[in-house]
């Protein structure tokens, strides 16, 4: 998608510190601050055909910054939070926010993105049209291993990128937040290219609803 030339993108490419930085150079993303976008009013950036407004993004990053100091992590001592912007059928907005959930059977562990995904389903919100992510480690560790985590973005982990797939707007925004200020943005379809979904199994899962919904409708 790069729209330079081919020295362009081979220079990109050799000056770009990890994946991140090549979408952004082929402008499949936007790197921000978030006080800039605090500060701006009514600026849309338009990323991979989502138009995003700096209230929006800003309130989703406060949102997932709220939902991670409920965050549940005595084990990693990583507390990640998250906000989903989501539509249910008739059309409604609403956004859910979730933390990781640690347990002490490791392998139960569940993340924020999915904990966040989890909630807005369950409550019949399953289109996704933009999340943000945030993530740090918690106050008890050493301020060298806070700083340090925070030099990369928490991006969503391997399953979590495949769960929200399946309910994306097509696309959804991703919003990464780093508690330096930086804001990263772009689209899910970038974090899991050719994602295995519902269309794979040739189902139109969006309108599923087990029959429960006519039956109510035919009731009256
Ligand atoms: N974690 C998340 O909640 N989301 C992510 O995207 C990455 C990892 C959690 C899981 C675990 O509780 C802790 O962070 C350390 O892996």
């Amino acid at each position: 998608e790069h729209k330079d030339s081919l020295e362009q993108i081979l220079s990109d490419l050799f000056a770009a510190k990890d994946l991140l930085d090549v979408f952004a150079n082929a402008g499949v993303a936007r790197e921000l601050r978030l006080a800039t976008l605090r500060a701006s009013s009514g600026t849309t950036f338009v990323i991979n055909g989502i138009m995003l407004e700096d209230e929006l993004i800003v309130h989703l990053v406060d949102e997932a910054r709220r939902g991670r100091e409920y965050a549940y992590a005595p084990y990693s001592h990583f507390n990640v939070g998250a906000a989903i912007l989501t539509s249910n059928r008739v059309g409604e907005r609403r956004i859910f926010t979730g933390c990781n959930i640690e347990n002490a059977a490791y392998g139960s562990t569940v993340c924020a993105e999915r904990t966040a995904t989890f909630k807005a389903v369950s409550e019949g919100f399953r289109k996704f049209h933009a999340y943000a992510v945030v993530g740090g480690f918690d106050m008890s560790m050493p301020k060298a291993a806070r700083a340090n985590a925070q030099k990369a973005y928490i991006t969503p982990c391997g399953s979590c990128r495949q769960v929200t797939n399946e309910f994306e707007a097509n696309p959804c925004a991703v919003i990464m937040a780093k508690d330096t200020g930086e804001v990263y943005m772009t689209t899910l379809n970038y974090l899991l290219p050719s994602g295995f979904g519902p269309r794979a199994l040739g189902v139109d899962a969006a309108d599923y609803d087990g029959g429960y919904a006519k039956r109510m409708i035919q009731k009256g």
